[in-house]
């Protein structure tokens, strides 16, 4: 089968992070294309000494370059970044990008020009970095009517928004370590006012709602004017202050802003701390769903760069057996690899259950997980609501062995103080 060539303009964070993973992850990602992802050249302006890889210093000449199917646009901006990727298109090469502004602000012309060639332009990586939600709104959700989406867009905003909640720390200081970690845009304005979260919330509305990108028309407004004062009387309140970004769609038109908001602090998004990203997507038909990752860095966004060039080249697969999902099964290493049931696996646990206000339940709970050697990490038990005799009260376990877990739940269950069933969720700290 023949590999599949894509040339890499731009060998900043973004396009060594991509170099990194497909030479790192070649096999697995081989698999999963249906054929070899060869990186045949390199474009960028400072050179790079790369054995076996064509590099050019002018990085037209990879959008020039006959032997090219896709051309991974990893530049930034809106100027060069535009033009190479209008004269790759025009030169029939399939377009992979990273580049928010470059879509936001020139994608209607983009789309076109690429719609009359017959070629793709992807765009995963260029929205909430490694957090597939281009693919999850456009596949997972292409049953549904999407109503609103809000979004956790910008890893800077966030981090700055938590460390002032959190440290008390005050905003200068916390841009200057967001811009030193490498999270911060080259001219940091665009993560503390907005336009780099627009960006991203234009083409996540455009997906959303098949409009076209519109950023001219989106209200943005940053986080500059926050105080820690403001942080913690959002706290007091039970709120907490994030940069969101929301589209939603009305009887009307869609709404389409960035700004400081007020969330119940229970909310889970409420709870995304640091430069992560999270984004809430309402369907009509599958209700609230939440995606969180990392938003920037280097392999986080390769990672989404990635995937796109491996779904682009799935597309240019010439067998159709090729565009099934790769399966591990095909490895023959991995035959014998055995299947757990449920009751073999390990994890935390969350578990709520409706107690009654006495003294002595919550030992009582204690001791059952106790003698499942079962340890207790944490315990919210909240105020009974007015005129209420029970409680809720949740507990965060240590990993255990899930039939030790069932085990004690029944018998929790099986306590005259706690009423109905024991709500369960495995909780996986996804470290490892
Ligand atoms: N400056 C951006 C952020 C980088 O902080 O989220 C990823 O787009």
């Amino acid at each position: 089968m023949n590999p599949v060539k894509i040339g890499i303009c731009g060998l900043g964070t973004v396009g060594k992070g991509t170099f990194d993973v497909l030479t790192r992850n070649g096999e697995e990602i081989a698999g999963r294309a249906g054929c070899n992802i060869v990186v045949s050249h390199i474009g960028a302006r400072r050179g790079a000494d790369i054995s076996g890889v064509n590099v050019s210093t002018d990085i037209f000449a990879v959008a020039d370059d006959p032997e090219i199917h896709i051309l991974v646009e990893l530049i930034g901006g809106t100027t060069v970044a535009k033009d190479l990727v209008l004269q790759a298109i025009a030169n029939g090469k399939h377009i992979v990008t990273a580049n928010k502004a470059l879509i936001a602000e020139h994608g209607n012309e983009i789309f076109a020009a690429a719609s009359e060639k017959g070629v793709s332009v992807a765009f995963e990586a260029a929205v909430a970095g490694g957090i597939p939600i281009i693919k999850a709104i456009r596949e997972g959700l292409s049953a549904n009517r999407i109503e609103w989406l809000a979004g956790i867009i910008n890893g800077t905003g966030n981090f700055i928004l938590t460390e002032m909640r959190e440290k008390g720390r005050d905003f200068d200081d916390v841009l200057k370590e967001a811009q030193e970690l490498g999270y911060a845009e080259a001219d940091p304005t665009f993560d503390v006012e907005g336009i780099d979260a627009a960006h991203k919330l234009v083409i996540l509305a455009s997906i959303a709602f098949g409009i076209p990108l519109q950023f001219d028309k989106a209200y943005t407004e940053g986080i500059t004017k926050i105080s820690t004062e403001d942080v913690e009387y959002a706290e007091q309140l039970g709120y907490r202050i994030k940069h969101l970004g929301v589209a939603r769609k009305n009887g009307k038109g869609v709404e389409l802003r960035v700004h400081p908001t007020m969330i119940p602090e229970k909310r889970l998004i409420a709870n995304v701390n640091g430069v992560m990203n999270a984004v809430l997507v309402k369907g009509d038909a599958v209700g609230p769903t939440l995606y969180y990752g990392a938003g920037a860095g280097a392999e986080p966004t390769a990672s989404a760069v990635v995937a796109d060039i491996v779904d682009v080249a799935r597309t240019l697969s010439a067998e159709p057996k090729h565009r099934v999902p790769y399966l591990a099964f095909q490895n023959d290493a991995m035959n014998d690899t055995p299947i757990l049931p449920i009751d073999e696996v390990e994890t935390a646990y969350y578990l709520r259950m409706s107690a009654e206000d006495k003294p002595g339940v919550l030992s009582e709970v204690a001791q059952i997980l106790s003698n499942a050697g079962i340890s207790i990490e944490a315990i919210i038990q909240k105020e009974p609501a007015e005129g209420q005799d029970h409680v809720s009260l949740i507990i965060l376990t240590s990993r255990a062995i899930e039939k030790n877990l069932d085990q004690a739940t029944d018998s929790i269950e099986a306590l005259d103080s706690i009423a109905g069933e024991v709500t369960r969720i495995r909780v996986e700290s996804l470290a490892g």
